[in-house]
């Protein structure tokens, strides 16, 4: 596929996608692949703007030589997040082209040394500094622990385009559409959110900074290093990426469970017809052995309300829902209504294990929690629907 992907007259999108990795960062499934984004500004002095994952080269290489020919050089790489995921052909740029200079800050610079041992040939840049490559300048904006340390942005100021690294990005590859307009946006929407709080959510507040610190930006271009690239709905993107870094949730919940032959599933149940009755449409019910945690974490990050549940399992937490709260407590989400439940069997650490955690979280634990031995009685069914009514209740108030 050697046909360009034009963005501006010269500014161009040479990414690629990949439909064949099973995890990205050996962790997060891909059931829609990734695609990793890349851009090229053909002007007096050509400019790359991060390169892709190490497996593509020939198809990088000829995405470039399609548009400057094989005899024209590159003067800069621009690195905006050092992740291999985008990192991964610099050193082979740079025996292509070995008089390019790398363009990073301070981190940058010395991440590259320690990645790739190359420390020659690297122009540091700061806060604010332009590059200057003859029509199009390059203005650069610190935007630290979006998503590592030494995350920058780009904005190139002609065309009002800002090169976003991994912000405003998404999981799934990009199927013909490159643009915003091009592809539906409800898929991408679930993708950019597993994501989002995968990925990038553990820095909400730094996300947060980064969007005031381009707020009075004129962007008329988002391009993010995998997903779309947002020309239409910017003020989608943008308030979706406000929403998630505040942590703020939509009405609904999501109700996960672990258990091993039914009874603490079978409570799940009860609470969410309890939820239904009292109004609440959106009500996610998860068994956690069968699911994914990026899709949990996901949906909790959408929804203002969490119901946690347990078994016991070796006088502990279930295993699937001890790593779900692990993920939880690393991510320091925020500002969600919480309520818990389990079955004792013949041990307990279920339900009491799920109480430190709101006791460490910061969640508010909205009601007492239910913890029946082994199957639950009448008096835990009636705590069960409890349970959906004050969770009913509270998204309720909120919305009033
Ligand atoms: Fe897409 Fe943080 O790398």
């Amino acid at each position: 596929m050697l046909n360009s992907v034009n963005i501006t007259k010269d500014v161009h999108y040479i990414g690629v996608n990949n439909r064949t990795l099973e995890l990205f960062e050996n962790l997060w499934p891909l059931p829609h692949g990734v695609a990793y984004n890349s851009y090229l500004i053909n002007d007096e002095k050509v400019a790359l703007i991060d390169t892709v994952q190490g497996d593509y080269f020939y198809e990088y290489i000829d995405k470039i030589q399609s548009i400057i020919g094989k005899d024209k050089k590159i003067d800069y790489l621009i690195v905006n997040h050092m992740e291999p995921d985008h990192s991964g052909l610099l050193r082979a740029i740079t025996k292509l082209y070995p008089e390019i200079k790398i363009v990073g800050n301070k981190k940058t610079i010395g991440m590259i040394d320690d990645f790739y041992r190359i420390n020659e040939n690297v122009e540091t840049i700061d806060e604010g500094d332009v590059l200057d490559l003859g029509n199009h300048k390059l203005k650069f904006y610190m935007t630290p622990m979006v998503h590592w340390p030494e995350t920058m942005m780009t904005y190139e100021e002609n065309n009002n385009i800002l090169f976003s690294g991994d912000a405003f990005g998404s999981f799934g590859t990009l199927d013909g559409g490159i643009f915003d307009d091009q592809v539906d946006l409800h898929l991408f929407e679930d993708e950019m959110r597993r994501y989002y709080s995968n990925i990038v959510g553990k820095y909400g507040p730094m996300v947060q900074k980064a969007i005031k610190k381009l707020s009075d930006v004129d962007i008329k271009y988002i391009c993010s290093t995998h997903g779309p690239i947002w020309r239409n709905d910017l003020d989608l993107v943008i308030s979706l990426y406000d929403k998630w870094s505040k942590y703020e949730g939509e009405e609904g919940v999501v109700i996960v469970y672990g258990t091993m032959y039914g009874n603490t599933g079978q409570m799940a149940d009860t609470i969410a017809r309890s939820l239904a009755q009292e109004g609440i449409k959106n009500i996610k019910v998860y068994d956690a052995s069968k699911t994914h945690p990026s899709y949990l974490l996901s949906d909790i990050w959408k929804y203002k309300g969490l119901i946690l549940g347990s078994c016991a399992y070796n006088a502990s937490l279930f295993p699937p829902i001890r790593e779900l709260v692990h993920k939880l407590k690393n991510r320091n989400l925020k500002n969600r209504y919480l309520a818990i439940f389990g079955s004792y069997s013949w041990s307990g650490g279920g339900v009491n294990n799920l109480e430190k955690f709101a006791a460490e979280s910061k969640f508010e634990l909205i009601t007492d929690s239910v913890e029946a031995k082994s199957s639950a009685t009448e008096e835990d069914i009636k705590g069960c629907i409890k349970i959906g009514q004050v969770m009913a209740k509270k998204l309720k108030e909120d919305k009033n």
